[in-house]
C-alpha cells in the first residue's frame, strides 16, 4: 500500500488516499494540500471514518423516493450545504450591485490558477467562448487547419468553426476515447497550425505525445479540458487549457461560465484583450487589440464559483469511488466478453461513466434498463463529421474515423455524479447484470 504523505486532492491521490482509509491508517487532515478545492475534503478526513463508516460519510443521501433512476437529475446537482453558503455570498454580491465585473473576479482567477499550478487564468462567460478566445490568441485565423477529436460535445468544433478556423478530424484512441497521438500526426498539412484535444469523459488525452508532436512541427496545442477539472497534471503540456464551469461539470456555477489557463504571459494578455472588446488590460475603454467579445466571466457567477470550489476534491473522490465500485461490480460482465470496461488510471475524474457494450445492441440495453427505469445516456450521439449540415456534407461526406464510428455505436454512459445514492448505483449495477444475463446473449 502507498502511504501518502502530501494530499493533493486531485485524482492521482484518489486510489491510495482509499486504500489508506479502507486499512484503517489514520489519515491527517493536515497533510491535504491547503487550497479552497479542498476544503471539503479536510472536514471529510477530520471525521472518525472508521467508527462511521466511509460510505455513511460519502453518501448519506436519502435514497430516491421514486422508483425511477435519474441519469442526471438536476436538483441533485447542487447540495443543501452549497446552497447555504452560496446564498451568503449572494447576499452579499446582490447588495453591492457588482453582478458583472468586479472584486470576485480576479479572487476566482487566483483561486483557479493556484488549483492549476498556472500563472494566469482568464474567467471567461463560458468554456465555448474560452475555446474561441483561445484560439484566437494562440493565432488561429481564418482559414488554419485545427486538428481536434470529432465524438466531443459540439462546443468544440463550433468554436474552431465560428472564428472561421477548419476543423480537421483525428480518430481516437479505442482505449480511452481521446485524440490518437499517431492518427493526429497523419492530418497535418502546411495549414494545420493547432491541435485541440479534449479530455474527453474526464480522461486525459495522451499529452506527453501529443506535445512531442506538436513541438516537432511548430504547432499550437489549446487543450480542451471543460470535462476534467480536477485530474492530476492537467494543462501540463498545451500553450492554454480551456475549462467549463456550467452546472452539469465536476466544478459548476449557477449559470455559465469557463476559463483559459496558461503560463506564457503574451498568451494570457492576448485571451484579456479578446474576452473584453479588445481593450488593454487596467485601461478602461482603450482597445489594443482589433477587437473583442462581451465574454469576461460575471462576478455573480465568479463569487458563487469560489463557494463551490471548497466542494471539488470530495466532490471528484466521491466520483472515483463510484466509478471504482462500477469497475469492481460490472468486471464478470467484461470477463466474460459483454463489454468493455474503462480502466480506472489517475488521470481520470469520471466527469461521465462510459461502458462499451460488445455483445448485443447498446440502444436494445438502453431500451431495456429504461423499462426498468434506469436512464443511461449516449455523449455524444452524433459525431462532428456526421450531422446532418450543409457543411458536413459539403466537406466531411468522406471522412471516416474508424475507431470513433465503432466507438460512438457502442458506448453507453452510466448514471454518476457526486450526489447518486449507492443504492441507486446498486439498482443500476443489477440492472445492467440483469438485462444482459436475461436478454443479450
Ligand atoms: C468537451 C467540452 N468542450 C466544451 C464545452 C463547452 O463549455 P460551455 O458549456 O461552458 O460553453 C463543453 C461543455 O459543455 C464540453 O463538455
Amino acid at each position: 500500500m502507498q502511504i501518502l504523505t502530501k494530499i493533493s486532492g486531485k485524482s492521482k491521490d484518489y486510489l491510495p488516499l482509499l486504500d489508506m482509509i479502507n486499512q484503517g491508517v489514520q489519515v491527517k487532515a493536515d497533510s491535504v494540500e491547503k487550497h479552497l478545492a479542498n476544503e471539503k475534503l479536510v472536514t471529510f478526513l477530520e471525521q472518525d471514518i472508521e467508527r462511521t463508516g466511509l460510505e455513511k460519510i460519502l453518501f448519506h443521501y436519502k435514497q430516491n423516493k421514486e422508483k425511477k433512476i435519474p441519469f442526471l437529475p438536476v436538483d441533485k446537482l447542487i447540495s443543501e450545504d452549497e446552497i447555504d453558503d452560496i446564498m451568503q455570498v449572494l447576499k452579499e454580491v446582490l447588495s453591492s450591485g457588482r453582478f458583472t465585473s468586479g472584486p470576485y473576479i480576479p479572487t476566482f482567477e487566483k483561486a483557479i490558477a493556484e488549483y492549476l499550478g498556472k500563472k494566469y487564468v482568464i474567467a471567461t462567460s463560458s468554456g465555448t467562448d474560452a475555446l474561441m478566445i483561445s484560439l484566437i490568441s494562440a493565432g488561429v485565423h481564418p482559414g488554419d487547419e485545427v486538428i481536434l477529436p470529432a465524438n466531443s460535445f459540439a462546443a468544440t468544433e463550433n468554436a474552431v468553426l465560428a472564428i472561421g478556423a477548419v476543423p480537421v478530424y483525428a480518430d481516437i484512441d479505442p482505449e480511452t476515447y481521446c485524440l490518437s497521438p499517431s492518427e493526429i500526426e497523419k492530418h497535418i498539412t502546411d495549414k494545420t497550425v493547432c491541435i485541440l484535444p479534449v479530455h474527453l469523459y474526464g480522461k486525459q488525452a495522451d499529452m506527453k505525445e501529443i506535445s512531442a508532436i506538436a513541438k516537432q512541427h511548430g504547432l499550437k496545442i489549446i487543450e480542451d479540458g471543460c470535462q476534467a477539472i480536477g485530474s492530476s497534471g492537467l494543462g501540463a503540456y498545451g500553450d492554454g487549457l480551456v475549462l467549463s464551469f456550467n452546472p452539469y461539470k465536476n466544478l459548476g456555477v449557477c449559470g455559465k461560465a469557463g476559463a483559459i489557463a496558461t503560463n506564457d504571459e503574451a498568451l494570457a494578455e492576448k485571451c484579456m484583450e479578446i474576452s473584453y472588446h479588445g481593450f488593454e488590460a487596467g485601461k478602461k475603454n482603450v482597445k489594443r487589440s482589433d477587437y473583442g467579445f462581451n465574454s469576461k466571466i460575471d462576478n455573480l457567477q465568479a463569487a458563487i464559483g469560489l463557494e463551490r470550489m471548497k466542494y471539488l476534491g470530495l466532490q471528484n473522490f466521491k466520483r472515483f469511488y463510484l466509478a471504482k465500485r462500477y469497475i469492481e461490480q460490472l468486471q464478470t460482465l467484461e470477463d466474460e466478453g459483454y463489454m468493455k470496461l474503462p480502466t480506472l488510471t489517475d488521470d481520470h475524474v469520471w466527469h461521465l461513466f462510459p461502458i462499451r457494450v460488445l455483445k448485443g445492441e447498446r440502444d436494445e440495453l438502453a431500451a431495456k434498463l429504461l423499462e426498468m427505469g434506469i436512464e443511461t445516456d449516449v455523449y455524444y450521439p452524433v459525431l462532428s463529421h456526421q450531422h446532418q449540415t450543409n457543411l458536413v456534407s459539403q466537406k466531411y461526406r468522406q471522412t471516416t474515423l474508424p475507431h470513433t464510428e465503432k466507438a460512438a455505436q457502442q458506448l453507453l454512459h452510466l448514471p454518476l455524479y457526486p450526489g447518486m445514492p449507492l443504492q441507486d448505483q446498486e439498482k443500476v449495477i443489477e440492472g445492467v447484470h440483469h438485462v444482459i444475463k436475461s436478454s443479450i446473449q
